[in-house]
């Protein structure tokens, strides 16, 4: 067997499912969500394909996918059309009564797979050599759920790009520095609008574990993570410079896992439903360069005839971990779920979920 043949075979899905037709497949989830009404609830990031998102029974960005799971006490069964890390948040704050299912379990996120407990553990040890009891860590959602309980543990909390700068500030009310994980991009961006200049923030590299600064060590506000998001570095500076050279009414928005000087040449940053938002408020006739995931992008510019909607970058793909939940997915994990086979369940165990959840709760109080 080879590697992709073995890759296959773990992940699971039976023949059947790919043999199937577009019209087959849905008719199987349009059914079993009619048979088991309120007690399945299927939540849809906005990156999901137009195929899975049909059938979502809500959409947002991960802090309102987050709020939903946590208010959601009806449904047994919640089927995550996402990725891991949001399935494991919905786990966690869920009643334990309740299953989360994640319908592809190769659905993850290469930005949180760049932090791991232990390179987490290792840096704190070295940070708090460093700095003391001067700081706080702060993990954006996109991360473990043992990050999450790590930063729960030490008096931190979870921030997505919607509240970043809220939480930030709430950080600093708690100790003098920040430590950001896994994004640096969202960490300097959110950082810097709040006032905190470049040189004032300093880098830990886990591969060499040690920390990237120029300037004497006091004057380090912010460690940043060396992490990103590998679908948000392909907008660059050039793709900015061409669309203002050529398109110079366009305006540009971006969303903050974008480097820090593509943000700076937007007009606009912000989460993915500030995206949504800022187009469905535009005015008609008005030209769009949009800087985030291209199933959104596709979408938003289906939604919206009236407007000139383009990608940034012309040559931008999908999310490739988000796009493994497709149609084929969906229907195998529901039928499988409803014949009590319970296969592809996201399970965070205690005490790592007690940790983490106190770390989401920090930002979820913060965010009503
Ligand atoms: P949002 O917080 O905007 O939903 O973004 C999540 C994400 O994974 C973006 O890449
Ligand atoms: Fe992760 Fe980036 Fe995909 Fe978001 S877009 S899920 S951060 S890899």
């Amino acid at each position: 067997m080879n590697l992709f043949e073995t890759v296959e075979k773990m992940n699971g899905i039976p023949d059947k499912y790919k043999n199937m037709s577009i019209k087959e497949l849905e008719e199987i989830v349009r059914s079993i969500k009619q048979r088991l009404g309120r007690k399945l609830f299927i939540p849809g990031h906005h990156y999901q394909k137009d195929e899975v998102i049909q059938f979502a029974d809500a959409t947002g960005d991960s802090l309102k996918l987050a709020q939903l799971s946590e208010e959601n006490i009806d449904a047994e069964f919640i089927v995550f059309c996402g990725v891991h890390f949001m399935a494991e948040t919905a786990d966690i704050l869920t009643a334990p009564h309740q299953k989360v299912f994640l319908p592809d379990m190769r659905a993850g996120c290469s930005m949180a797979d760049m932090a791991d407990i232990y390179q987490t553990e290792r840096a704190w040890e070295e940070l708090t050599k460093l700095f003391g009891d001067t700081i706080i860590p702060l993990t954006y959602v996109n991360s473990t759920a043992a990050i999450k309980s790590f930063v729960g543990e030490n008096g931190g909390a979870t921030v997505t790009s919607s509240n970043a700068e809220e939480m930030v500030k709430w950080a600093f009310l708690q100790k003098e520095r920040i430590v950001f994980l896994p994004d640096q991009h969202l960490g300097r961006n959110t950082a810097y609008n709040l006032g905190i200049g470049l040189d004032e923030m300093a880098v830990w590299n886990p591969i060499d574990q040690k920390l990237e600064y120029d300037g004497p060590i006091e004057k380090a506000k912010v460690i940043l993570w060396k992490g990103h998001c590998s679908v948000h570095e392909n907008f660059t500076v050039d793709n900015i410079q061409y669309m203002r050279e050529h398109d110079p009414e366009m305006k540009i928005i971006v969303h903050p896992e974008c480097r820090r000087e593509v943000v700076a040449l937007s007009d606009l940053a912000g989460s993915t439903s500030f995206i949504i938002q800022a187009i469905e408020h535009a005015e008609s006739g008005t030209a769009w360069a949009i800087g985030t995931e291209m199933n959104l992008v596709k979408r938003i510019i289906n939604n919206h005839p009236d407007k000139h909607v383009v990608s940034l970058n012309p040559h931008m793909c999908p999310c490739l971990t988000m796009n493994r939940i497709d149609l084929p997915h969906l229907a195998w994990c529901l039928e499988s779920l409803e014949d009590g086979d319970n296969h592809n369940i996201i399970q965070v165990e205690q005490p790592v979920a007690e940790n983490a959840k106190l770390a989401l709760q920090r930002m979820l109080n913060l965010s009503r």
